[in-house]
């Protein structure tokens, strides 16, 4: 980290000439709770240790520049006529930050901003929050503002929503600025009032990356995502005090059954179901349960697969391998889906031996080469200090 830091320091100075202020903030992976966070629901993740880097300094002509040095590229923007105009590109998501604080009527000075990073891209980590929350640290950094962490994580969801076109909920802005280390984070993505839940020093979360590449930007996400909207409609319609999925029960669903899709009812049977495993994984947790946490890591795989139809046969297979092992207590597909990456809790002692079998068998099954990460639940966003330090 250390490295990292003095390189995107030492970078910023040499492109720019100035020092900067240097912000970081962390990758995440969700252990169950998947796609209940748009329907006010429930989400278990954590963050993890990768990172975005930004580098943020003043300039006198009013431009945002932004400079990413993983595409060695820079962009800038003319602050007071900034409109949203989505390009496409990486630089739709430091651009839309930056429109999403001036929509909220932050004033910001001209800025120099240098971003880089190490989250996989396309694996379901999310890279894309973590460049937003990255970013926005950095600008309100600048402009000395300081703001709760549910403003920073609703700022950047709005950039992705508005500005980049991904209609994904606040899970993964919300835990990669607010994560606390060695504590997965509880999040009632109603009320944005969560909960810190410590794991057993005797587990490791292994994330394993089928290298199917997942884009919440593009197709599938947003089809599921309607499908889920018109039952939850429905569902308010048909049922008084239902205002979103999260209110209803498999009865409220059962009695709406014929009025909907069957697409839809799958979803949102997935949906309803989900959301009471994340509360049977809390106590899991909280008595210690491990093997409990895994029965209910594969019961939300299977319902990803079946009900919400977000699975592939890819991360299927490693969900197989990964149970066939006796080291491993649940594993299933984290994150948007039709890809990306598997999440498995493992003995700790054991993790490397996991991680080597299940590469091995992977790829005798698939001719894939997985990527697998041994993971510790990390900070979320942080300011570096600019000597020393982290
Ligand atoms: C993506 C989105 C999140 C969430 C997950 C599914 O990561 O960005 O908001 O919907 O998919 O749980």
């Amino acid at each position: 980290m250390k490295v990292e830091k003095e390189r995107a320091l030492q970078e910023h100075r040499l492109r720019f000439g100035h020092e900067g202020l240097i912000y970081a903030a962390p990758a995440r992976v969700n252990l169950i709770g998947e796609h209940t966070d748009y329907t006010g629901g429930l989400v278990m993740p954590m963050a993890i240790d990768f990172k975005t880097i930004a580098v943020v300094s003043g300039r006198q002509d009013g431009l945002a520049v932004f400079y990413s040095a993983n595409y060695e590229e820079e962009v800038s923007f003319e602050i007071a006529s900034l409109a949203r105009a989505a390009s496409g590109r990486w630089s739709d998501y430091p651009a839309g930050v930056l429109w999403s604080l001036l929509e909220a009527g932050i004033s910001m000075a001209g800025c120099n901003v240098s971003l880089m990073g190490n989250v996989p891209l396309g694996a379901g980590l999310s890279s894309s929050a973590s460049i937003e929350v990255a970013t926005a640290m950095a600008l309100l950094g600048h402009s000395g503002i300081e703001l709760p962490l549910e403003k920073v994580a609703t700022l950047c969801r709005r950039a992705e929503n508005e500005y980049v076109g991904a209609k994904s909920g606040i899970m993964d802005q919300f835990v990669v600025a607010g994560a606390v280390a060695h504590r997965a984070m509880l999040l009632d993505c109603r009320s944005l009032s969560f909960e810190l839940l410590p794991l057993p020093d005797q587990v490791r979360v292994v994330i394993c990356n089928s290298m199917v590449k997942h884009a919440v930007a593009t197709g599938e996400y947003g089809n599921r995502r309607d499908e889920v909207e018109v039952g939850q409609d429905i569902l308010r319609r048909e049922r008084p005090g239902i205002e979103l999925l999260r209110d209803a029960t498999l009865e409220d669903l059962e009695v709406c059954k014929g009025k909907m899709t069957e697409e839809s009812f799958s979803r949102c049977r997935h949906i309803i179901t989900e959301n009471e495993r994340v509360l049977d994984a809390r106590k899991a947790l909280l008595d210690g349960d491990m093997g409990k946490f895994g029965e209910l890591m594969v019961l939300a795989h299977e319902s990803m697969r079946d009900d919400f139809a977000a699975s592939c046969p890819e991360i299927d297979g490693l969900v197989r391998i990964a149970m066939e092992q006796q080291s491993c207590f649940g594993a299933r597909i984290t994150g948007g889906g039709f890809g990306g990456c598997t999440v498995n809790v493992v003995r700790a002692d054991k993790a490397e031996r996991f991680v080597e079998t299940l590469k091995r068998e992977y790829s005798t099954s698939t001719g894939i080469q997985a990527e697998c990460f041994v993971c510790e639940p990390s900070d979320g966003a942080l300011e570096l200090a600019a000597k020393g330090g982290a």
